[in-house]
């Protein structure tokens, strides 16, 4: 079964079909209404559901109308209006929602729920975001700098401030796309350990700093993230310790003359970046944003494929 709860596991070349088909489908229905459904409706008759414990705006909406545009349907459970949230157990949710749907997305405030989810479902599971990764962001992230014409292979991508859910991703793509990631954060803000000796291992170049300037000298693309994750407690400690990684244009003049922005969103400008930054002609946000669906329907079709 095919679920899609963190990169690891997934060969290299299945990640680069699956970005090639979330580009390769978005170019076919360019300018169609977006509530149609892709002429050959690869998942009609399915159903999708997605289980929310956190918070969510672009990974609930593009997951929605990703179904749709494939042919199938979805449903939204926010967890605290289910059994889940008084205490029924995780497996036995998977296993009832798995004689209901045909795959389930989950935004879970612990990673090992997810893996206990998948573990007893017998239908696909996908990582909407937990406190250790965001996979389904890195390949809306990747799809959205190879549009904008960098070539992954080779190429210098530096993570500034905390090394989150988000750059744990980034890490993990890093050995499967073959580019390098520099990571600057403060003392306490370290990416997981484990992340980054596992990237190593899988001949990944991932260099760690205290300094943003060094981290994103000659970077082609700069990434920032919240200083504050959904479920950190210690939000005034936080933006005192990382306020040093904020990305402005000032840092920004130490990468690539023609470096891109990302940032998955939601933003707090001011915080971890400037608005000039952000809103400026080397931001890709909005284009990063709109391809959570072109990247996800590719994932629900890899999921899913019989
Ligand atoms: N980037 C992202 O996952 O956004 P949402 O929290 O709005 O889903
Ligand atoms: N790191 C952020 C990402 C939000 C999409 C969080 O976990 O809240």
């Amino acid at each position: 079964m095919n679920h899609f709860i963190d990169l690891w596991p997934v060969p290299s070349g299945e990640l680069r079909s699956i970005l090639n088909n979330a580009k390769s489908r978005k170019a076919a229905r360019k300018g169609a209404p977006r509530g149609t459904v892709d002429k050959d409706a690869p998942l009609a008759g399915r159903t999708l559901a997605m289980i929310f414990e956190k918070n969510s705006t672009r990974t609930r909406v593009s997951f929605d109308m990703a179904i749709r545009q494939l042919g199938g349907s979805s449903l939204v459970l926010n967890s605290g209006d289910t059994q889940l949230g008084r205490g029924e157990s995780v497996e036995d949710t998977a296993k009832v929602l798995s004689r209901y749907v045909d795959a389930v997305m989950i935004r879970a405030n612990r990673h090992d729920d997810v893996e206990m989810f998948a573990k007893a479902a017998t239908v696909p599971v996908i990582n909407g975001l937990t406190e250790k990764s965001h996979p389904c962001q890195i390949m809306a992230d990747l799809q959205t700098l190879e549009e904008a014409g960098l070539e992954l292979k080779g190429s210098r991508i530096a993570w500034i401030g905390d090394g989150n859910n988000v750059a744990a991703s980034f890490i993990h793509a890093a050995p499967k796309f073959g580019f390098s990631l520099s990571v600057a954060t403060p003392p306490g803000y370290d990416p997981q350990r484990q992340d980054v000796e596992r990237a190593r291992a899988e001949q990944g170049r991932i260099d760690l700093f205290r300094d943003p300037v060094k981290a994103v000298a000659g970077a082609d693309v700069v990434v920032a993230d919240t200083f504050v994750s959904m479920g950190d407690k210690d939000a005034a400690r936080r933006l005192r310790d990382l306020a040093p990684f904020k990305v402005s244009e000032d840092l920004m003049r130490h990468a690539n003359g023609k470096a891109m922005f990302l940032h998955c969103l939601p933003a707090h400008r001011g915080e971890e970046v400037d608005a000039d930054v952000i809103d400026g002609p080397r931001s890709l946000v909005f284009d990063e944003a709109e391809n959570r669906l072109h990247a996800q329907k590719a994932i629900l079709e890899w999921c899913l494929r019989s």
